[in-house]
């Protein structure tokens, strides 16, 4: 390899002196993973995920780009590798060589500050390095991974690490998009490929859906605390929040079969302005991957088409949809305030993708206790808040400033995770986002209702 390994002892890093003390994009001092070889393990145990996730792929599976928003798999398995070498070993490595220069240009994602970068648009042109050769890229970029961590002494430790967590962070995000995006893939191909074959799902009771209700009042939302999270998770402040009622479980297949039978899409007045023209100029008439045949909906999984079971959430609806849904059912979407006081005392257990089914489940019971079911897991929760700063928020100097901050105009928040989220990822205060047509991620529905 054409790299020199001298760390560098002086920390003369192209990063703003802010990024340097603290984590640039995520905040955090990751008391668990001090110890080297604790670093070490959690940096394998995510980046072998990964790899795991494509083992069932062909290598004519990695190249293809279904649309913009996607991209294809060794697309995503580059630019994670190019993440540690852009941050980690540019920064740590004195005189830093890259054995691919080129490849700071194909795999730059979005920051302006690192550099200039290939068309979002055209990823899914590149034959070019081929599947092995970025194969080999991941597996050099581990060497120095492990090489900076094991040479770094404490100072040093101290420093990197941070930077180290966030990229972790950032490769489970791109594996929860490897696996939408070649689900895309196979939904393109006529012949719908099986990504893993699954057992199917019990049939359970349809859950019984019960409105929670919450006191109004000034609540703290927002992170706060030693852990890893997201610069757009903070600061923590305070909120008020009008009384409200939270719908105890997801919005199912069934119920959101009796909107569509209702006319659900063909009634412009339950559709906001701008979704009723997405219904209109793309033809929606059901969630995305949904199929009839003879009568049946199907929908396509990745275990290949399945019969749509009523019992499941619903799932890739996008927010015109899910607000739709809420109109027509006298209700509306939760803000994500509302979602985070309600999922307070909740343990962040769920379907998450460590179970390997990447699909969501039925309720396990249908008996409330109380708590809102399944608030972490299965599906993220479209809410009705934009994207937008918290009170005092302000995005890092420097490139890893550009990883949430310029985001926040014309899309919406997200909660929860869903099933090909991985449950070490999520948090409460978790705030994904997407733009409000967005239907190919894994994202259903939640109701709530005023207290006024
Ligand atoms: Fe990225």
């Amino acid at each position: 390899m054409h790299v020199n390994r001298r760390i560098m002892n002086s920390f003369a890093l192209a990063l703003p002196p802010q990024s340097r003390s603290s984590p640039p994009s995520g905040r955090t001092q990751e008391i668990d993973a001090t110890s080297k070889s604790a670093l070490e393990q959690r940096y394998r145990h995510v980046r072998s995920f990964s790899e795991k996730l494509c083992q069932t792929l062909e290598p004519e599976d990695y190249v293809i780009q279904t649309m913009p928003e996607a991209s294809p798999t060794k697309w995503h398995l580059a630019h994670t590798s190019w993440f540690f070498e852009t941050f980690l070993m540019k920064q740590f490595f004195q005189d830093y060589d890259s054995m691919h220069p080129q490849f700071g240009f194909l795999f730059n994602s979005y920051y302006n500050a690192v550099g200039p970068f290939y068309s979002r648009t055209h990823r899914g042109l590149l034959s070019r390095p081929t599947v092995k050769e970025v194969f080999d890229y991941r597996a050099d970029i581990d060497v120095l991974v492990s090489d900076l961590i094991e040479s770094a002494d404490e100072e040093l430790l101290a420093k990197l690490e941070p930077i180290l967590i966030l990229g972790l962070h950032h490769e489970q995000q791109h594996q929860e998009l490897m696996l939408t995006d070649i689900k895309s893939v196979f939904w393109q191909n006529p012949l719908r490929p099986v990504f893993r074959t699954r057992d199917e799902a019990e049939t359970l009771p349809m859950p019984l859906m019960e409105w929670l209700r919450f006191r109004e009042g000034l609540y703290w939302v927002g992170h706060d605390g030693p852990e890893f999270s997201y610069d757009n998770e903070g600061p923590r402040h305070r909120t008020f929040v009008p009384g409200f009622a939270l719908a105890s479980t997801l919005v199912t297949n069934a119920e959101y079969l009796a909107f569509m039978e209702d006319e659900g899409y063909r009634r412009p007045e339950l559709w906001l302005s701008l979704g009723w023209n997405a219904v209109k100029e793309r033809g929606w008439e059901s969630p995305l991957y949904w199929e009839k045949r003879d009568g049946r909906w199907f929908a396509m999984t990745l275990a290949g088409m399945t019969e749509v079971v009523p019992e499941e959430p619903v799932c890739h609806v996008s927010l015109f949809e899910a607000d739709a849904y809420a109109r027509w059912n006298g209700a509306r979407l939760p803000t994500e305030a509302e979602w985070e006081i309600a999922s307070s005392s909740l343990p962040l257990n769920g379907n998450f993708v460590e179970s390997e089914l990447f699909h969501v489940t039925p309720i396990a019971s249908s008996a409330s206790d109380g708590r809102p079911a399944q608030m972490f897991g299965d599906v993220w929760e479209w809410t009705r808040s934009s994207y937008s700063p918290y009170p005092g928020y302000t995005a890092v100097e420097g490139a890893l400033g550009e990883y949430n901050g310029k985001f926040m105009c014309n899309q919406y928040v997200l909660r929860g995770g869903s099933c090909a989220t991985s449950q070490s990822h999520i948090r409460r205060t978790y705030r994904n986002f997407f733009p409000p047509d967005t239907r190919w991620q894994f994202s259903g529905i939640r109701l709530a209702k005023d207290l006024i």
